[in-house]
């Protein structure tokens, strides 16, 4: 067996300008074959919400059901470093947002992702100083689809750009050891990546960000009925497991 990776070894891949891996995780097998191919980074998203739960969006998603998929996949004890998503309105004050990080701790995550940039600075140095790594997540910010009415680009015009500036070395400057920019344009997604001494993982944001991240059912083509610009599936899975499943039915 391995040895652990760190949020302090994420951190430092940028320096060395190795590509990190990451991808999203739900429960004890997917997480362990996932560790056993050698993914550095995974994440108990919220996204679970969707595509393991039926929600119609991340905004359903309750600290509760998190916990839950954070125990299953933490049983899988990974190699790789184990983050979870704080969810929707569960870090809203510091108090509020230093609890719910505890709990995803004391469930197994080893790091907490939340969204937002300045407006959650001071939480984001609360996680931190309580010794639990921190993750930030900038661009499109799927809790906030319903105010925003859709999941739209982000950095198009320029008070976004630097707005997304501001807020990285915001977020880096609280003590964020990574950032996740979720459907950034590309290029500035590749500024920002040049202007924060952390790693930037993208997802949707071009190909010049430190890393990259992706639900794991995108990239095995287990959710087929959405079509994802940024994604190109590895494999067809969901027609595989109809196929399987019919020819087991017609062999009885
Ligand atoms: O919830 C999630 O899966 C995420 C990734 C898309 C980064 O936040």
């Amino acid at each position: 067996m391995g040895t652990k990776i760190t949020a302090e070894q994420i951190r430092a891949m940028k320096a060395r300008r190795e590509k990190i891996a990451a991808l999203t995780a739900y429960d004890f097998p997917m997480t362990r074959l996932l560790d056993e191919a050698g993914i550095p980074l995974l994440l108990v998203g919220d996204s679970l919400g969707m595509v393991v739960l039926g929600y119609p969006d991340t905004t359903h998603v309750k600290l509760e059901e998190m916990e839950h998929h954070v125990r299953a996949a933490a049983r899988a004890k990974p190699q790789a470093l184990l983050a979870a998503d704080m969810p929707y309105r569960t870090y809203e004050s510091i108090e509020q947002a230093v609890a719910t990080a505890r709990r995803l701790q004391a469930a197994g995550a080893e790091a907490v992702k939340a969204e937002g940039g300045r407006a959650i600075v001071p939480q984001v140095r609360a996680i931190v100083a309580e010794g639990i790594p921190f993750i930030g997540h900038l661009g499109m910010l799927p809790q906030h689809v319903l105010e925003e009415g859709g999941y739209h680009v982000k950095g198009k015009k320029d008070p976004e750009r630097e707005s997304l500036l501001d807020d990285a070395q915001a977020l880096a400057e609280a003590g964020a050891f990574a950032i996740v920019l979720e459907l950034v344009t590309p290029p500035v997604a590749a500024e920002l990546t040049q202007h924060v001494a952390i790693p930037t993982i993208g997802i949707g944001s071009g190909r010049d960000c430190d890393g990259q991240i992706l639900v794991i059912h995108d990239l095995l083509g287990l959710w087929p009925w959405l079509d994802l610009k940024h994604v190109k599936p590895k494999l067809n899975a969901a027609e595989q497991m109809r196929a399987a499943v019919k020819e087991w039915k017609e062999g009885l």
